[in-house]
Parts: structure tokens; C-alpha cells; sequence
């Protein structure tokens, strides 16, 4: 057992566990998108869905606590890299800023990352612990987009998951051993189109919620 928490506190062994939990929160960004797009086919679609979802009942529980053991590794250890790069940086002479091969997403994963948290934090005050008892979910988000602040907000915080994830999707997979020359390639293509296809996606439910 002590080798085992040996490996995974070793920076090697971190950085498996911030790719797998990384990967985990890509599958759930995909289902919770899809599932958010039956926000367009109207209040009852969009009310039937989230019953169907909650009529799962502990099984649902236990998917909520496997993402918050997800969000505590990928946090922590996300912070614990950021702080022992900071420590490593070079002092006392210039350095390039940016180094070759480095892009907006990589160069900005521990600020896009703190600020996906507090988006997260935030979004489920206001959604997941709303007062449900007399509104429905699907009243709860038409009116939350109903303030420009609240618009501007998801703005600002799909840029930030569209940016990390543009990044973080490819780096996982390269963390868990695909860096074949042939296939990077396409890995890195399949998460570019992933992050724009969440950003756009998500981005224009609160546009829309203005519409309707
Ligand atoms: C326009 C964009 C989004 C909308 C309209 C939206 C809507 C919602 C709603 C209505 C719920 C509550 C469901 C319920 O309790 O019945 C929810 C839960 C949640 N959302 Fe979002 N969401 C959006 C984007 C995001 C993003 C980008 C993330 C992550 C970065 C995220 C993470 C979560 C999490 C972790 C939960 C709790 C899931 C659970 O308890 O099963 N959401 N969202």
C-alpha cells in the first residue's frame, strides 16, 4: 500500500492522477452539455429531464460525491505543480517568457483552472442548492439569465473552460502515455473542436435564455 501512495504523491504520479480526474470532468462536460441543450426544446423537456435525473436518488449521490473526490485531487494537486513550478523558476537573469511550443492554453492552466473553480463554486449556489420548492429548474436558469452581470459572468467562465481544456485535453492523454507521433496529432484536433464545441455550446444557453 506505501508504494502506492508513494507513486501517486510523486510528481509522476500526480500528474497521472490530474490527467485521469482531468479526463473524468471531460466526459461529465460532454453529458452535462448534452443534457443542457434540451434547455432549447422548452421548460417541460428541460424539467423532465432534471426529474428523470434526480429520480436516481442515491445512485446520483454517489456520482456527486465521486466528482467532488475528482475536483479535491485535480485542485489540490493541480495547486501543489503550480506551486513547486513557481518555486523552480529561474531568478536573477531574463528569461523568454514564453518558451517554444507553449500556447495561451498551456501558459494560463493554474489562472483558467482557479477561475473554473470559483465559476463552479458559484454555479452551484445558484443552480444545484437553489430553494427548489417552488420554481422549477428550469425558472431558476431563465432567470438567472435574465442579468447582464450573470451573462457576462458565464461568458468570461466558458472562455476559461474552453481555454484549459484546450490544453488539458491533449496534455492528459499525453500524461497517460499516447504521445505516438502519428496520433498527437489528432488528439490535439479531437481537443481543440472539444473545447470550441463547450465554449459555443455553453456559451450561447445564456444568449438564448434572453430570447425565449
Ligand atoms: C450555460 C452553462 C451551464 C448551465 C445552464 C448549467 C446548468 C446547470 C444546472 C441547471 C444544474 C443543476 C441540476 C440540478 O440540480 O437539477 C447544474 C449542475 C452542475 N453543473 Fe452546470 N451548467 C452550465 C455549465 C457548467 C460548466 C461549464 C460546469 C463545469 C465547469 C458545470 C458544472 C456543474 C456541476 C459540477 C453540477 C452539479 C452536478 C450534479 O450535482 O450532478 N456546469 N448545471
Amino acid at each position: 500500500m506505501l508504494w502506492l501512495f508513494r507513486f501517486f504523491t510523486a510528481s509522476i504520479g500526480r500528474k497521472f492522477l490530474m490527467a485521469l480526474t482531468g479526463l473524468g470532468f471531460i466526459l461529465f462536460l460532454g453529458t452535462h452539455l448534452a443534457g443542457n441543450l434540451l434547455l432549447y426544446r422548452g421548460g417541460n423537456a428541460f424539467n423532465a429531464y432534471a426529474a428523470r435525473l434526480h429520480a436516481f436518488g442515491g445512485l446520483l449521490m454517489v456520482f456527486e460525491f465521486g466528482l467532488l473526490v475528482f475536483a479535491l485531487i485535480h485542485v489540490l494537486f493541480g495547486l501543489w505543480l503550480f506551486y513547486e513550478n513557481y518555486r523552480a523558476r529561474p531568478i536573477g537573469y531574463r528569461v523568454r517568457k514564453s518558451g517554444p511550443g507553449q500556447t495561451w492554453g498551456s501558459a494560463t492552466m493554474p489562472y483558467t483552472g482557479l477561475l473554473i473553480l470559483a465559476f463552479v463554486v458559484y454555479h452551484l449556489i445558484r443552480f444545484h442548492f437553489a430553494d427548489k420548492t417552488s420554481v422549477t429548474i428550469y425558472e431558476i436558469v431563465k432567470n438567472a439569465f435574465q442579468s447582464p452581470l450573470e451573462i457576462a459572468i458565464y461568458m468570461v467562465a466558458m472562455a476559461a473552460v474552453a481555454l484549459h481544456i484546450s490544453h488539458g485535453f491533449w496534455s492528459a492523454f499525453q500524461t497517460l502515455g499516447a504521445n505516438h507521433p502519428k496520433y498527437m496529432p489528432l488528439i490535439r484536433g479531437l481537443g481543440l473542436i472539444f473545447s470550441v464545441v463547450v465554449g459555443i455550446g455553453f456559451g450561447f444557453i445564456p444568449i438564448y435564455m434572453t430570447l425565449v
